[in-house]
């Protein structure tokens, strides 16, 4: 399966000076516990925002098409979105597309499904937002709640 996974504000945005604009423990834990044993896939952006690289627990996929960075243990860098998907028909895991907009857009017609958590707020000097028809053509499918009165939003084809 290739899963969308995001924390978006109620006005679409996702980040602000190449970071998330809020924080919220529950959610990095939902999103360590759902990722955890799977791969990743990320842009190059979102690679640089990570406070702790790579990801511990999971195969990091950095896109870009520029970056001088080496492939090292548990990460690789691959230069192109067909890349990552031949490599997802040989991988016995799901595969998260984890940001930042650029990435998400890149995979949005080959996305089988969506983890959306629901941040209650909006970020108006944000910079970077989603497509407000990121979701067309899924459907929801289940609703949790975290702590932090967060809802996470399973959508799928
Ligand atoms: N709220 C959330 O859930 C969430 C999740 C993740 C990130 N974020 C936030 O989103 C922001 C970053 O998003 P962003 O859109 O600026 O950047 P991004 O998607 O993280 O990275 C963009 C870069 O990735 C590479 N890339 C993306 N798609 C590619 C493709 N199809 N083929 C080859 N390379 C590709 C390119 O790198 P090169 O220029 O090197 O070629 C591109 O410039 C940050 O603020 C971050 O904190 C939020």
């Amino acid at each position: 399966m290739l899963i969308g996974i995001i924390a978006i504000a109620k006005n679409f945005a996702i980040g602000k000076d190449g970071k998330l604009p809020w924080h919220y423990s529950s959610d990095l834990k939902f999103f360590k516990q759902t990722t955890g044993g799977n791969a990743v896939v990320m842009g190059h952006n979102t690679w640089l925002s990570l406070p702790k690289r790579p990801l511990p627990n999971r195969l990091n996929i950095v896109l870009s098409r520029t970056a001088q960075t080496e492939s090292e243990p548990n990460v690789l860098i691959m230069r192109d979105m067909e890349s990552v998907l031949a490599l997802k028909n040989y991988l016995a895991c799901d595969l998260f597309v984890i940001g930042g907009a650029k990435a998400y857009e890149s995979f949005q017609n080959v996305m089988d499904k969506w983890i959306v958590t629901e941040v209650p707020i909006e970020i108006e000097d944000a910079d970077t937002f989603m497509r407000k028809d990121f979701l067309d053509g899924f459907q929801l499918k289940e609703t949790i709640e975290l702590d932090d009165q967060l809802a996470v939003r399973f959508y799928e084809k």
